[in-house]
């Protein structure tokens, strides 16, 4: 595919989305664009990963083969990114930025469990509301900063800015996402935000939670 028609193809499913959202008074098709949405999102941070890749993992490429990560550092920057997975490393961050925007208010209350029974989200989305969307901006805030980071080229941010981003997915995901055993199958690292490259950035959310952020 093209550049262009990529683009394409990603403002229509944009498009759909926010259409869906304008015409749908049902509880079922929000959860439906919102579990899309999120499943969109990781394809993405999946690639992006990429970045913060060490050697020895195990990457798949855009043409479906896979390639080790050699002790050769430079095979995880965004300049490889591109030839590895055949588009721009800032293309994809600011895709999750939008899809993240996109769904922010597809959260209203009769989407939850007790209305619709395949959702996934915890009741605690709606017992503690201000404390979901406080996690929620904090990946806002995360993608956008992968964005800056990448504008800026400078490796060591870029791959903090990753870390902080699959960091932000998966503290949400620990309090507010019901794991199903058919999640469990198909999960990656980047929903549980576990990456092992990415340690040290816990810790330093864990002394001051608004690092997040930055
Ligand atoms: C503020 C909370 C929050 C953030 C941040 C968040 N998620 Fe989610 N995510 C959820 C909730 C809640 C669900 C369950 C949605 C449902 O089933 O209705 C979910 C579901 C998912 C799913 C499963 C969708 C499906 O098909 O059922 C994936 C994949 C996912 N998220 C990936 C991500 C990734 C990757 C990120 C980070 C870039 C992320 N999420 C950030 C709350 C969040």
């Amino acid at each position: 595919m093209t550049k262009t028609f990529k683009k394409l193809f990603f403002a229509i499913f944009c498009f759909t989305l926010l259409s869906v959202q304008a015409n749908s008074q049902e509880g079922d098709s929000i959860v439906d664009i919102r579990q899309q949405a999120m499943q969109a999102i990781w394809e993405r941070l999946d690639r992006l990963s990429t970045l913060i890749a060490r050697p020895g993992d195990i990457i798949a490429t855009s043409d479906g083969s896979s390639i080790v990560i050699g002790s050769n550092e430079e095979t995880s920057t965004a300049e490889t990114y591109a030839l590895v997975q055949g588009r721009e490393a800032l293309q994809d961050a600011s895709e999750i930025t939008d899809l993240l925007k996109q769904v922010k208010d597809f959260w209203p209350e009769n989407t939850s469990a007790a209305h619709i029974d395949y959702t996934s989200a915890e009741t605690l989305v709606w017992l503690i509301p201000e404390a979901f969307k406080r996690y929620y901006m904090d990946a806002v805030f995360a993608s956008e900063n992968l964005e800056i980071s990448l504008n800026n080229g400078d490796n060591e941010k870029i791959r903090r800015s990753v870390c902080m981003l699959s960091l932000s997915c998966g503290r949400c995901h620990a309090a507010f996402r019901k794991v199903r055993f058919d999640n469990l199958r198909k999960e990656g690292r980047g929903w549980t935000g576990s990456y092992a490259s990415c340690w040290m950035y816990r810790n330093e959310i864990t002394l001051d939670s608004t690092s997040i952020r930055k």
